[in-house]
């Protein structure tokens, strides 16, 4: 399928008045004039001084629905997006800020070819983004993360064999017996934290700060989203908005999906809207969440 929004810019619309905050540490600034040409304007991200930022990015259909699965396998974020080129394009752009990229399995298994780097989403502009991460005194590229109960992992995913692309495999005990049967290449390593069935999130956020990481970017899926979100992690979100009503069981596929859980007290987690862009009939939605 051809992509939606093919070279469109993402125009600002409406940002925030920045409140007066005493000195933090920020991520980004102003784009170089090669990123800048389809996102004019500034992208920072503030910096948490005691643990590390975590920003999320989804896309998601009017109807909030942000994944088909699974009566329908092997769709990602691409059928909800209508595969906008201009969501790509912000993809790309939160990569190249991030210290690490952060996934869920369940996120891992939809596509086997995915690299979690702002080069696979915009290859014509790979030296640009390199050149951008060097600017910014970051590595090469970002680290991926992926978590796994199971350990059930495709060691061929191409996310997993991209020799520049360091990738951690965060898992439990059982998970980790599981991948230790696999086969991966050396810019792979596996964690094992904490005894129990899941990686708690909060153990997670720890081998994020090992990495001395200040900034990560979790692209989903809703499951692990989720659960950041229930531990107050999530910072920021950047959301997308497709311009589809996607007609699925949002209680199955909805954004930050936790199963037989509510975030406390029955009662929503809240968020500020800080900026507005556009893209043809996408929305690009940026809401931050208070502590
Ligand atoms: N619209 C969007 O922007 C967007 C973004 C991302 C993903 N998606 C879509 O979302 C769908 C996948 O949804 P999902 O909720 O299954 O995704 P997910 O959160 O990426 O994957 C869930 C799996 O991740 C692992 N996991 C997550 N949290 C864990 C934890 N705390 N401890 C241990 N393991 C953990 C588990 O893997 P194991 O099963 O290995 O134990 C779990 O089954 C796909 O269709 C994908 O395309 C959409």
């Amino acid at each position: 399928m051809a992509g939606r929004s093919e070279g469109l810019r993402l125009e600002p619309l409406w940002s925030a008045p920045e409140a007066p905050i005493a000195a933090v540490d920020a991520r980004g600034g102003l784009l170089p004039p090669a990123l800048a040409e389809r996102y004019e304007g500034d992208l920072t991200v503030n910096l948490q001084l005691d643990r590390p930022t975590i920003v999320a990015n989804f896309v998601s259909s009017l109807d909030g629905v942000v994944a088909l699965g699974p009566s329908e396998p092997n769709t990602g974020g691409g059928e909800i997006s209508g595969f906008s080129e201009a969501d790509r394009y912000m993809m790309a752009l939160l990569r190249g800020l991030a210290d690490v990229v952060v996934v869920g399995a369940g996120t891992l298994r939809v596509g086997r070819r995915h690299v979690w780097t702002a080069a696979h989403l915009q290859p014509a502009l790979t030296d640009a983004f390199a050149a951008w991460r060097s600017e910014l005194w970051l590595t090469p590229q970002p680290t991926t993360i992926i978590v796994t109960a199971s350990g059930n992992l495709d060691a061929t995913h191409s996310g997993l064999n991209a020799p520049d692309v360091p990738v951690i495999l965060v898992t439990t005990q059982d998970g980790a017996d599981h991948l230790a049967r696999l086969r991966f290449p050396p810019n792979v390593r596996i964690q094992v934290v904490g005894e129990g069935a899941r990686v708690p999130a909060g153990a997670l956020l720890e081998v994020i700060r090992g990495t001395g990481a200040r900034l990560a970017l979790c692209e989903g899926g809703p499951h692990l989203f989720g659960e950041l979100l229930r531990s107050r992690l999530v910072d920021e979100l950047f959301l997308t908005m497709a311009p589809q009503v996607a007609g699925r069981d949002a209680t199955v596929h909805r954004l930050g999906l936790v199963e037989g859980t509510s975030f406390g007290g029955g009662l929503g987690r809240w968020a500020t809207l800080s900026a507005i862009r556009r893209a043809g009939d996408d929305l690009f939605l940026r809401y931050r969440f208070g502590p």
